[in-house]
């Protein structure tokens, strides 16, 4: 059940917890109404160290739950965000949550304060149980959020509900086996979001299609499987809508690395290979929930990357739909091949910018580690308006440069292009100057989610497994777009 967020003047007396922000700063402003249970908590032993929960017995049977925030003076809405996170992780046995931004500093947007409370309530307590025997569900089922002006904390919560819910959806169809979720699987899901929403419209070309149209690097991926390519496309247009903003993500939804093969470790994790994909999708639902202003259309390239009796060899050329010939010394280089068409489509339809995410390189998290995605573009400006939306969404960025003098690395002796550079060099770069030959001057930026689609351990409002990683830089960037 989906876990309602109310705003309200009080925490209202029936919660069975009622979660306390604890500051450690200089000045310490505690909640009027919570001074007994700061006390309790303090007297316990609880120093408020950021990130960490310690729990009291409250009046009348309710639980107090304090949460850490650090210093007050220097609260952020990702504090925030991560507070809810950690904090609902320790009251998701409770069904009604209270808790009180009474004494957040007034510094901070009230709606940000709310949306931020409902992204990491939601993503926090976030599980994939659906292959597991019926086990033990949350009880967590509503969640007041006391103080500040009612009508901005409630947009806040309201806004943060739906863009957590778009999160996770991402991080369903990611953390799904690729068994369960092949590229039709994925067209099929995309279907199904236009089908809720009568503001979306979802089409998918089949193989034929695809050989049709001339999308010859994403067939030349999928011929090694038997399970057919997607082209899905997911479009949000509203009327009056004057820009046109494209996503395009990475549908690999295995990716064994071909004939090229990877080794059993190395593709371990790779049903994680479409979380593009399934971001780029689940953030244009949302534009339209939303009611962004612009245009909004995902275009997602979708198959799985197998050896197989007709797959590609290294050294096999493909033709791009743009014409570009490409030789492909590594099977395993099929991101780039995948996205050669749907950047190349993107551009045709003439929108304002793009944005591509994919789970690129395995070179993306040994520079930036699991948190970090690398950003790179073509154009200064768009850049900074990625960025902007990236950091007010509370994801991690990081611009790599595109230096023209790298571009040799990806000449080829028989096409125009090869799909890798030099062994050891500027991976996750070449993988960027790559995608960089197929968008021509449209403003564009490359987003290599490698490194923070899967996570690996609890963390804020991220949970051991698929991350959703991208969302919500999308649905700000579309929100705040001009
Ligand atoms: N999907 C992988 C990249 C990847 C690796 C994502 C590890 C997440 C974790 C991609 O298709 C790939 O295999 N890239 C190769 C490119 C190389 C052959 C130029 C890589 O990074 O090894
Ligand atoms: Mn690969
Ligand atoms: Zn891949």
């Amino acid at each position: 059940m989906p876990i309602s967020f109310v705003a309200a003047k009080s925490v209202p007396d029936d919660v069975d917890a009622v979660i306390v922000p604890v500051f450690t700063g200089p000045t310490v402003p505690e909640a009027t109404a919570h001074l007994l249970d700061v006390a309790h908590l303090r007297a316990s032993g609880f120093t408020g160290k950021p990130g960490t929960t310690h729990s009291v017995p409250g009046p009348n049977g309710t639980t107090v739950i304090g949460v850490g925030l650090g210093d007050n003076e220097k609260l952020t809405v990702d504090d925030v965000r991560n507070g809810a996170a950690v904090a609902a992780r320790a009251a998701r046995r409770f069904a009604r949550v209270g808790t009180t931004i009474g004494n957040a500093p007034a510094t901070l947007d009230p709606k940000a304060i709310g949306q931020a409370m409902a992204e990491g309530v939601v993503l926090g307590t976030y599980k994939f149980t659906k292959l597991k025997k019926p086990g033990e569900v949350d009880a967590l089922t509503s969640f007041t959020v006391a103080g500040g002006p009612k009508a901005r904390v409630q947009a806040g919560l309201d806004r943060g509900a739906r863009i957590a819910e778009a999160v996770v959806w991402a991080r369903d169809r990611v953390n799904e086996p690729a068994g369960h979720m092949n590229p039709t699987d994925l067209a099929n899901a995309a279907a199904a979001l236009a089908k809720a929403s009568p503001a979306l419209s979802a089409t998918s070309w089949d193989d034929k299609k695809i050989e049709k149209e001339g999308l010859g690097a994403l067939r030349g991926v999928s011929l090694g499987s038997s399970a057919p390519p997607r082209l899905i496309r997911l479009a949000y247009e509203p009327a009056g809508a004057k820009k046109t903003l494209i996503f395009v993500g990475k549908g690999i939804t295995f990716d064994s690395g071909g004939l090229s093969l990877k080794s059993g470790d190395g593709m371990m994790a790779m049903k994680t290979d479409m979380a593009g994909g399934a971001a780029v999708l689940a953030a244009v639902a949302a534009c339209a929930d939303l009611g962004v202003k612009h245009r909004v259309i995902g275009i997602v390239p979708a198959t799985e990357n197998l050896p197989g009796p007709s797959a590609i060899k290294p050294g096999d050329v493909l033709t791009a739909r743009n014409g570009t010939t490409i030789e492909v010394l590594n099977t395993d280089a099929e991101g780039r091949l995948v996205l050669a068409d749907g950047l190349s489509l993107a551009v045709e339809e003439k929108p304002a910018a793009i944005v591509d995410l994919a789970t690129l390189t395995g070179a993306a998290p040994i520079a930036l580690g699991r948190r970090i995605a690398a950003l790179m573009g073509n154009h200064a400006e768009f850049t900074e308006k990625v960025k902007r939306a990236a950091s007010s969404a509370g994801e991690l960025v990081w611009e790599l440069p595109l230096p023209a003098m790298y571009r040799k690395h990806i000449d080829s002796e028989v096409a125009d292009l090869q799909n890798i550079g030099r062994p050891g060099q500027a991976g996750t770069i070449i993988g960027g100057l790559f995608l960089k030959e197929f968008v021509g001057d449209t403003p564009w930026v490359h987003l290599d989610i490698a490194g923070p689609s899967r996570i690996d351990e609890a963390d804020g409002e991220y949970v051991k497994g698929a991350s959703g990683f991208g969302v919500r830089t999308l649905i700000e960037l579309a929100s705040s777009f001009r």
